[in-house]
């Protein structure tokens, strides 16, 4: 039996013994009562007993323990011409002290701070600060708008924010602040007081009485200690798509998360403490809570913070800078950015001219990683690309090559095998398990591993209706797919109204509410069309209401302005189309599947409760005017 086949046997047959073992390589206060404790199964709970602090983990222990001089995270900002590099005793030094200020603040073990920020060291500081207080931080991705934020606020009910003047896109200097007050107006719940990081670029307005100035706050703060908390106490709430507008505040634990998180820096990226360890993600969505901070620095890694893009900052060459660079080992991105780079140099001419000696693997998650992008990057990087597959509920692998045990013979559109903790079967929709090769619904067996999500913040019953109650006994992950004969899971579409827009996770519901609200708007749907470059966009059909003569041009232009401004940028939603009547089956359900496979021409069935088939001949008509349904339909 293989190293993997042994482990991941082991992990199954003595959850708890397996989890145990990995739990000594974590730093405790009070070692636990129970591993794994299943009294209040389906809900499962990790390290009950146990004591610890995640912020001394990732920091302090490095630097009693030898990495004092490390550096422990390199700040990279091709949009604003900066490289800073911090040794873990200034790491721990500035998080120690932004600890006290928002301790100056009032945050208590407990509380939770929302974090408004783009990819700057203060971001992280923030996070880890938060850690060592024992506070819950929730970080809002700079590229929702202000009454996404306001929703988050809402449901967190944060005492304190923190959020930097600006954001800086190709093209465009974004001002937070602005978007932070606008949320906080829109928002019941009022956070008391915001941390404003003043960048250069852009200054903000400080609101006097609720406002505080980072650096000036940073001069006059004693630093803060860390406080142990319970190993099942949240470290984070981190909000992700569900299938309507209000998102799903998926919890971390303090204990299994260190544990987890630990164990894969190793034993799935490969990767040994005092190495560079690059993910090319955003600290506002899991990978970068996950591989930008957490992971990285619990290992004793140097973890890159990169503030740019794939392609254009300056140009497609910007990965092999960094990466040679900072003497990067492992990269990990979404495979939307090396679609992004293949596009701009097909041929990978601009990979000459850097050292990427050191550089060993590249790991691809977020989307389907699609062959062609795959090869690419083989063909030219020379090193192993690994796909791997998880989800914000998971906060690390479900499945991938484990580098760090034995790497098995690559399988384009495969994510590989299941990791060490994972028991993961394909169920049909009554629950029978399919046989190796069928599609159904990809399910994990309960308990799930340590590090993966407890509960939803204050929303248990949503989190046992969303995840546990459809297949009684496993976890649903929303997604379908099948295992093969050699036991490779291959992960194809989500059963939910989930899209993936460059590695971007979206709702499609949550953008049908934000049309329907439009004046003009009676009935609407939005589905996933696939894009060359960002593996889908979103695209919108509108029903007009009875005697609404307006352009539908200017219509749609509307439409797409109010998307921008309420679920933001990210949203990628820049295409609506007018039509008369919408697919349905007899009993009113859209038939946004189908509409999807004929905009992407793809086969499929016409479907045996539909309404009126005729409708779909409409539909066709219309996605063929915009240059969809090319191949009949
Ligand atoms: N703050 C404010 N706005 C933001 C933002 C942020 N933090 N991040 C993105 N946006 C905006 C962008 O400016 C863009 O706005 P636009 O419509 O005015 O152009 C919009 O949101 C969409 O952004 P993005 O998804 O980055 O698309 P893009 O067209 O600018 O770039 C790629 C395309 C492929 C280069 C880019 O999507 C990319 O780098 N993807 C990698 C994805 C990734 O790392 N995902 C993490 C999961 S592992
Ligand atoms: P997020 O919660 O944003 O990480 O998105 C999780 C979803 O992205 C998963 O449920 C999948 O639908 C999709 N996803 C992530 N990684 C992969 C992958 N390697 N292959 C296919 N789909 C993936």
């Amino acid at each position: 039996m293989g190293l993997h086949a042994e482990l991941h046997r082991r992990s199954l047959a003595d959850p708890a013994g397996f989890w145990a073992e990995a739990a000594e390589a974590i730093d405790w206060t009070r070692r636990w009562d129970t591993v794994l404790d299943d009294s209040a199964a389906p809900l499962y709970r990790w390290f009950t007993g146990g004591e610890l602090n995640t912020c001394w983990n990732a920091l302090d222990r490095h630097v009693e323990g030898g990495r004092a001089d490390q550096a422990a995270m390199i700040y990279d900002s091709p949009v604003t011409g900066t490289k800073r590099s911090f040794t873990y005793r200034e790491l721990r030094d500035e998080t120690a002290r932004f600890a006290g200020v928002l301790r100056s603040l009032g945050v208590e073990k407990g509380d939770r701070v929302i974090l408004y920020m783009p990819m700057v060291p203060e971001a992280a500081i923030a996070m880890l600060a938060c850690a060592r207080l024992g506070a819950v931080h929730s970080v809002v991705f700079g590229g929702f708008a202000p009454h996404e934020l306001a929703t988050r606020i809402n449901d967190a009910k944060p005492k304190v924010m923190v959020c930097a003047s600006c954001g800086i896109e190709p093209g465009r200097t974004v001002a937070y602040k602005p978007m932070l007050d606008s949320a906080i107006e829109q928002a019941t719940h009022k956070p008391a007081r915001c941390v404003v990081f003043q960048r250069p670029q852009l200054k903000a307005d400080l609101v006097p009485g609720r406002d505080v100035d980072w650096t000036a706050a940073m001069a006059d703060a004693a630093p803060a200690d860390c406080v142990p908390v319970k190993a099942t106490d949240p470290l984070y709430v981190l909000y992700t798509s569900g299938t309507t507008g209000q998102p799903k505040g998926v919890v971390r634990d303090n204990g299994g998360h260190a544990v987890a998180l630990k164990w894969t820096m190793q034993h799935f990226y490969g990767v040994k403490p005092g190495e560079v360890f690059w993910a090319a993600s955003d600290v506002g969505w899991v990978v970068g809570h996950s591989y930008i901070v957490y992971g990285p620095l619990l290992h004793g890694c140097t973890t890159i913070l990169y503030e740019g893009k794939p392609v254009g900052t300056p140009d497609a060459a910007a990965y092999w800078r960094v990466i040679a660079d900072h003497g990067v080992v492992t990269l990990f991105t979404a495979p939307t950015a090396f679609r992004a780079i293949k596009r701009e140099d097909p041929d990978g001419k601009l990979l000459a001219t850097y050292d990427l000696s050191k550089f060993r693997a590249l790991f691809l998650a977020g989307e389907r990683s699609d062959p062609d992008t795959v090869q690419w990057a083989e063909r030219h990087l020379k090193v192993p690309v690994i796909d791997h597959w998880w989800q914000t509920e998971t906060g690390w692998p479900i499945a991938g090559n484990p580098l760090g045990l034995e790497l098995f013979p690559v399988k384009y559109g495969s994510t590989c095998k299941p990791l060490p903790g994972w028991d993961v079967r394909i169920l049909g929709v009554d629950g029978h398990e399919m046989k190796r090769g069928d599609i159904g619904a990809i399910v994990c067996k309960l308990p799930l591993p340590p590090g993966t999500l407890p509960t939803l913040w204050q929303a248990e019953d949503r989190f046992r209706k969303s995840y546990l109650s459809e297949f009684p006994g496993y976890y649903q992950t929303a997604d379908a797919g099948f295992i093969d004969d050699d036991g490779y899971i291959h992960v194809m579409a989500r059963t939910d109204d989930i899209i993936n827009v460059a590695g971007h996770r979206l709702s499609t519901g949550a953008m049908e509410e934000v049309l329907a609200g439009h004046r003009d708007v009676a009935e609407c749907a939005v589905i996933g069309v696939a894009d060359d470059l960002k593996g889908q966009v979103p695209l919108g059909f509108l029903v007009l209401k009875a005697g609404v003569n307006r352009p539908h041009a200017e219509i749609c232009k509307e439409v797409v302005q109010k998307v921008r401004d309420e679920i933001g940028p990210v949203a990628a939603f820049k295409q609506a189309i007018v039509v008369d009547r919408l697919p349905k089956t007899r009993s009113g359900k859209i038939l946004r599947g189908t509409m999807q496979k004929i905009a992407d021409s793809e086969s499929w069935k016409m479907p045996a409760t539909i309404d009126d088939p005729a409708i779909l001949d409409e539909i066709g008509q219309a996605l063929k005017s915009i240059g969809y349904a090319k191949a009949g339909g």
